[in-house]
């Protein structure tokens, strides 16, 4: 499987990275991001929120489960970007996919022209969409702020872009 990898050594970085991401993103496209607490997730969802002209910054929701905050793709597309972080759901316990289902996130998504970005939720978001770009986050034991941020797809449409666009702006990281 074909992988896209960049390391990242700040804060800033890893936003312009979620940036670049905001060009090559269509409507009912999902991304899981997956790695450890603080490993970058929502700073990279961030970025991607600010390339996508939020309506409002992007922030943890990690007290809500799910916060929709509405974007423009670049295509010019009104839409709305799903962010969910299924990190309470897990640690509460009981039956997470019924939970996961009663938010409506499904609903939503296919009404809406909706991005749908998933942190932590990886088993019970995939089922959403057949357009899955996965965004694997790792931190470094000696080095405190890099981070290896590697992308691979499963019928993400515009993965060639993608990489083609990280190579320009980030050097070539990716093999
Ligand atoms: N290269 C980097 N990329 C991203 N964040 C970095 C980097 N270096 C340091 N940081 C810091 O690491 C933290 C990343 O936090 P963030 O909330 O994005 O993580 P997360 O993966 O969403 O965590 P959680 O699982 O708790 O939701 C921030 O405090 C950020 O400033
Ligand atoms: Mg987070």
């Amino acid at each position: 499987m074909e992988e896209i990898r960049v390391v990242t050594k700040n804060t800033g970085e890893t936003k312009k990275l979620g940036e670049v991401l905001s060009s090559f993103v269509l409507p009912g496209d999902l991304l899981i991001l997956r790695g450890p607490l603080g490993s970058g997730k929502t700073t990279f969802t961030q970025g991607l929120g600010e390339g996508l002209e939020a309506e409002r910054p992007i922030i943890s929701p990690t007290f809500t489960l799910a916060r929709e905050v509405k974007i423009k793709f670049k295509g010019g597309q009104d839409g709305l970007l799903i962010h969910v972080d299924a990190w309470r759901l897990k640690a509460r316990g009981g039956d997470i996919f019924e939970e996961f289902e009663a938010l409506g996130i499904e609903d939503d998504f296919e009404g809406n022209n909706a991005l749908v970005v998933a942190e932590w939720g990886d088993k019970i978001a995939e089922p959403l969409s057949d357009h899955i770009l996965y965004v694997d986050f790792k931190r470094n034991m000696e080095r405190e702020n890099l981070r290896l941020i590697s992308f691979t797809s499963q019928g993400f449409e515009e993965f060639e872009g993608f990489k083609k666009s990280v190579e320009a702006v980030f050097g070539s990281f990716t093999d």
